[in-house]
């Protein structure tokens, strides 16, 4: 048992001392996309800045719109919130915002995703996007020590062709992003859609990543693993209903990284007791947990590690071993993720 006791549902031991146990755990948030970080409260704020009318008249309606039964019903939503996003100003706040109360959380080094086709469409400059972006993440490298990488996102439900004009936009920011992924409507939009540009991408030197069985099926995370040469699998939760795939994740070391409230929201499981997490850790998978699109989806890291160990009874050792996993799992450097290992070791 995880540091609780249950009695016929009860929670003998204070849940906030698991939270306090959780909170003091170093951690690297691995799969978070910036626009999905985007406050009600900022949302307002920034629409006022650009003179931009919102469909909802005010935050607590924009939040009780937030009911979702499906990755596409999210999307709808979170595309409609980032219209508020024009400036480099713009971007820089939304990601300050980010920042500023992630170091409380413990998070030692995140790897952010960002969607630049949702803003370009928009007549937003690539650079106007990144350098928006990584001033803040520099102030938070300054500020806080908190270490952090980009990773661009190719929207899956459009075309290849979008995708390497804005593979190739991005080249003059190269320096400023470690990553390529794929995000936004899974189904009916197979990894294999976007063979060319991952291989144009991995030639420039891009680290390859796709969000592949949060809805769809088991074929598309072998086709990203097979077809995109991805280093890791973001949510992958339904490599459970293929127990060759388990076994070949396992052997090519292949990370997860699971977004548990995220799925309960989208309807990817009816309830957090019904979440397959323990059962991917159970089989030897390397697990890590994050928080998606946070402002979305009612809680950021450490709520969705809470979350996690009450409704699966997760031991600490079960949440020390996906805390470390998760500097394991990250892109930095040898040399980095033994500091971080060696500071997450120091605290437990
Ligand atoms: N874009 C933002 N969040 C996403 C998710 N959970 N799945 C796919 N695309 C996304
Ligand atoms: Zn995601």
């Amino acid at each position: 048992m995880a540091g609780i006791v249950k009695n016929d549902g009860i929670l003998i031991m204070h849940n906030n001392q698991l939270e306090i146990f959780i909170q003091k755990i170093p951690k690297a948030e691995l799969h978070v996309h910036i626009e999905g970080t985007l406050e009600p409260e900022l949302m307002f704020r920034l629409a006022e800045r650009n003179g931009i009318k919102l469909k909802y008249p005010s935050v607590d309606e924009l939040r009780s719109a937030y009911k979702f039964h499906n990755l596409q019903s999210f999307l709808d939503v979170y595309y409609e919130g980032t219209k508020v996003l024009i400036t480099e100003q713009d971007f820089y706040d939304l990601t300050w915002s980010y920042l500023k109360k992630r170091h409380l959380e413990n998070i030692l080094h995140a790897e952010i995703f960002f969607d630049p086709q949702i803003h370009t469409s928009r007549g937003v400059k690539f650079e106007t996007i990144v350098n928006g972006i990584t001033r803040a993440l520099h102030k938070g490298e300054e500020r806080f020590n908190l270490s952090s990488k980009l990773i661009m996102c190719f929207l899956r439900h459009l075309s290849e062709k979008s995708a390497l004009k804005t593979l190739e936009e991005s080249i003059s920011c190269r320096d400023k992003i470690i990553g390529i992924g794929i995000d936004s409507a899974e189904l009916g939009n197979p990894p294999s859609k976007f063979t060319e540009v991952f291989k144009r991408a991995i030639s420039l030197g891009y680290l390859p990543v796709a969000h592949a069985g949060e809805e769809g099926p088991p074929e598309y995370i072998w086709e990203a693993i097979d077809k995109l040469k991805v280093l890791r699998v973001d949510h992958g939760v339904r490599c459970l209903e293929d127990k060759l795939l388990v076994k070949e994740l396992i052997k090519r070391k292949i990370p997860l990284t699971i977004c548990p409230l995220s799925n309960i929201k989208l309807g990817v499981f009816k309830s957090m007791k019904e979440h397959n997490l323990k059962k991917l850790l159970n089989e030897g998978l390397i697990i890590t947990i994050n928080s998606d699109d946070p402002a979305y989806f009612g809680g950021y890291i450490n709520e969705n590690f809470l979350e996690m160990a009450l409704a699966l009874d997760l031991s600490k050792e079960e949440i020390h071993i996906i805390a470390k996993n998760s500097f394991e799992a990250s892109f930095l450097e040898q040399k980095q993720k033994n500091k971080m290992i060696d500071i997450f070791r120091a605290a437990i």
